[in-house]
């Protein structure tokens, strides 16, 4: 796991991204299969303006990697520059082994999704998809097939007659993707193609594009702010804050063990609590504690807690670890909390609630009715405590 200063994370030579040019001799050209990028001390700046500083990034062999950021931290430039529609100020990308940093996007092999996509307004949805095929002499009925296996895939085989103008937001955002996806590219690039569509229409082409690309076989780079999207696409996901990496892994490594405050606030809806809090050693065992709640931790922690000059530490709590506890039950770990506000959303109920003058999101029990002011009683397993350094932000 990455642990290096906060925002220095994709500078540190301590990161985990390895650079084997060992392997690159090993790719065999043309087999499509072994596509892989790599991404070697990226520098861009637009004028004094640093926006990726030193990023470093291996993507497997046929990995969806997705790059997920709040809006501004340089995931459109990161994805632009692998294709070569930008300029790299200093390093150099890979893709099969090859050096690209200087080639033009059509020697790259690559096709690319982009975020404020743009259909050839006169022509149809079937030639706007066919436009790079009929480009590189596809026989007809070759271009016929594929655009018609696509536009099946993306549920717009009734549109291909349609010019955009006659499409919705959705719908062109579709026929964008199928342009891309006709393509015989080694790789793709996403550049936040569901963006446009209802919250329906979106969980069902993140389905779509998860049964996709198990069929595939291509390298795939996702870029999203969403990190529920992220979370259910990404064999691996890369987190981005301010042009750099805070952390990589798999979904489950990044909910499970986050590096830093950062990625344990961005990675996890709703997102995690965060509570000031003193570390300290009580009856034997190793404690938090702060306003409205006292904690015991587990054993395992004493180690990276000793030694540590500064007692003071910020507790992570996700609201999906609070478990509600009988009435005047005196468990380890209890924690009384005043609801504030209750909302029910389906499936279970959020309530904010109070612990010493801090709101708490805590998830629920639909089935359980909550009233304001309503003190409810809650433990908490001593192992799904988190805790991060007050200063550096990173994670003990
Ligand atoms: N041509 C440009 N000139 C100057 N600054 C730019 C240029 N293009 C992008 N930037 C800046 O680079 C930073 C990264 O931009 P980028 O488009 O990569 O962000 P992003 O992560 O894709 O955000 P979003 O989620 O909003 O699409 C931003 O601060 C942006 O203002
Ligand atoms: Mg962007």
């Amino acid at each position: 796991m990455e642990r290096a200063p906060r925002g220095r994370v994709g500078a540190s030579p301590a990161a985990t991204f390895h650079i084997d040019p060992g392997r690159t001799d090993t790719f065999v050209r043309g087999d499509r299969s072994v596509a892989q990028i790599v991404l070697q001390e990226i520098v861009k700046q637009y004028g004094s303006l640093t926006v990726i500083d030193h990023l470093n990034l291996t993507m497997e062999d046929n990995e969806f990697t997705v790059l997920v950021g709040p809006s501004g931290c340089g995931k459109s430039t990161t994805l632009r520059m692998v294709a070569g529609l930008e300029d790299v100020t200093e390093g150099e990308i890979f893709i099969d082994g090859k050096a690209v940093t200087h080639l033009d996007p059509k020697d790259r092999d690559v096709a690319m999704v982009f975020q404020d996509y743009a259909l050839y307004p006169h022509m149809n949805v079937a030639r706007n998809m066919s436009f790079a095929l009929r480009l590189a002499h596809y026989p007809k009925a070759e271009i016929d097939k594929r655009v018609r296996e696509v536009a099946g895939t993306l549920g717009i085989e009734d549109l291909l007659h349609r010019k955009p103008r006659e499409l919705s937001g959705g719908q062109r955002q579709r026929v964008a993707m199928g342009r891309a996806l006709v393509r015989d590219a080694s790789t793709f690039l996403f550049d936040e193609p569901l963006s446009n569509l209802d919250a329906k229409l979106r969980t069902q082409m993140r389905a779509e594009l998860a049964l996709m690309r198990q069929r595939l076989n291509k390298n795939m780079i996702y870029v999203t702010h969403d990190q529920v999207e992220a979370m259910t696409l990404g064999d691996r996901i890369v987190v981005m804050h301010e042009g750099y990496i805070q952390q990589q892994g798999s979904p489950e490594e990044l909910f499970k063990r986050p590096a830093n405050k950062f990625v344990a606030g961005f990675i996890g809806s709703p997102a995690m609590n965060f509570l000031d809090g003193q570390v300290s050693e009580e009856g034997g065992h190793p404690m938090v504690k702060g306003a409205g709640f006292s904690f015991r931790l587990p054993e395992t922690r004493r180690e990276a807690l000793a030694g540590r000059g500064n007692p003071k530490v910020t507790v992570g709590i996700r609201p999906s670890v609070f478990v509600p506890a009988e009435e005047g039950a005196d468990a380890v770990n209890l924690i009384r909390l005043p609801a504030l506000v209750s909302e029910y959303i389906g499936a279970h109920s959020v309530l904010i609630a109070d612990c010493g003058g801090t709101q708490v999101t805590v998830e629920i029990d639909s089935e359980t009715p909550i009233a304001v002011g309503q003190e409810l009683s809650f433990t908490i397993d001593p192992g799904t405590i988190h805790l991060f350094d007050t200063e550096s932000e990173e994670s003990i």
